[in-house]
């Protein structure tokens, strides 16, 4: 298909928030981090950052949200950064084929979880991370990261205190998996520690500009601006895993669908890269069964029917 012009693509992402917001059936608000409940599910965002750098944006693509599980890019990121490939002794590369909080597989895995985007494996990432950094400096240091990524200089990303001490209040499942794999030795630091950590990346807020504009490194092959944040092989393997295991046990329907790699989050963002072409954020709040935006799905599926960016 022949590159799609800029007009073309603005049209394209304005029709794409038209259709979103005018969507009846809109999936379910998260419930059960708190704060995330009292988001309106009416809400829509999208932001799509061209190679070239022009920026598409539509509906509500300036209002920050909690990125959630989306901050997981960024941590393995930061994570392979830190430890390089032996971050894979303590974590696999393979989908889970189940919800993104489950437990099950730990206990005949040895404590092992199956990749770094489920809640078990981001917490071993997070881990890793305490391993260099004490938790307040590992926290300053995603901030800055992302910031970074992004281009914010004004400085406006930042964690949402009220969403990561509501997980701290109310995070058991994440205790349990967390204590779970410190009993198999794969968890070194004490779990509140760990789980501090963790809770505080999932509650950055940020806006579909900002996050699309962080993914541009995933899209270009580990640069931003003329710097090389990654190298180009590193930024490859972390969209494999954004392709094969970034929504969990819908990750396989979401490349059928859509054919990008894509990373979601309960808040109800996702965060999508045609390698080469464009990083793209969406965020609708309303989830799926499987705990991923249903029409911020929709909004990519339709963007890449109409640009044929998907990989496939
Ligand atoms: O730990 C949790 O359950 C949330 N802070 C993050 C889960 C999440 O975003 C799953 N992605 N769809």
């Amino acid at each position: 298909m022949d590159a799609i012009g800029t007009i073309e693509i603005a049209g394209i992402v304005a029709d794409i928030a038209a259709e979103m917001g005018a969507a009846a059936e809109r999936g379910t608000v998260a419930s059960y981090i708190p704060p995330l409940a009292q988001v309106p599910p009416e809400k829509f965002g999208i932001a799509v950052v061209m190679a070239d750098g022009a920026v598409h944006v539509a509906g509500d693509a300036d209002e920050a949200f909690s990125i959630q599980s989306i901050s997981k890019v960024f941590s393995l990121t930061l994570a392979l950064g830190a430890v390089g490939d032996q971050l894979w002794q303590r974590v696999g590369r393979e989908p889970s084929g189940s919800a993104f909080n489950s437990i099950v597989q730990l206990e005949s895995e040895q404590g092992i979880p199956r990749n770094p985007f489920i809640n078990a494996g981001a917490i071993v990432v997070c881990d890793v991370l305490l391993g260099r950094s004490a938790p307040a400096e590992a926290i300053a240091q995603m901030v800055r990261f992302v910031r970074t990524l992004a281009g914010d200089e004004a400085g406006s990303i930042g964690i949402d205190e009220a969403v990561a001490s509501a997980e701290q209040d109310t995070g058991f499942r994440n205790m349990a998996l967390a204590n779970y794999m410190r009993a198999f030795g794969n968890i070194r630091a004490p779990v509140e520690r760990v789980l501090g950590v963790y809770f505080h990346f999932c509650a950055l807020a940020m806006s579909c500009r900002e996050l699309a504009m962080a993914g541009r490194y995933l899209m270009n092959g580990g640069r931003v601006g003329g710097h090389s944040v990654i190298t180009a092989n590193r930024a490859r393997r972390i969209n494999a895993l954004m392709m094969s295991c970034g929504h969990y046990d819908n990750s396989g329907d979401f490349a059928f669908r859509v054919g990008l790699p894509g990373k979601s989050g309960v808040g109800g963002g996702i965060l999508c890269v045609a390698p080469g072409i464009a990083s793209i954020a969406v965020w609708s709040p309303g989830l799926n069964a499987s705990g991923n935006s249903q029409l911020g799905t929709l909004a990519l599926e339709r963007l890449v029917q109409r640009t044929g960016w998907s990989v496939f």
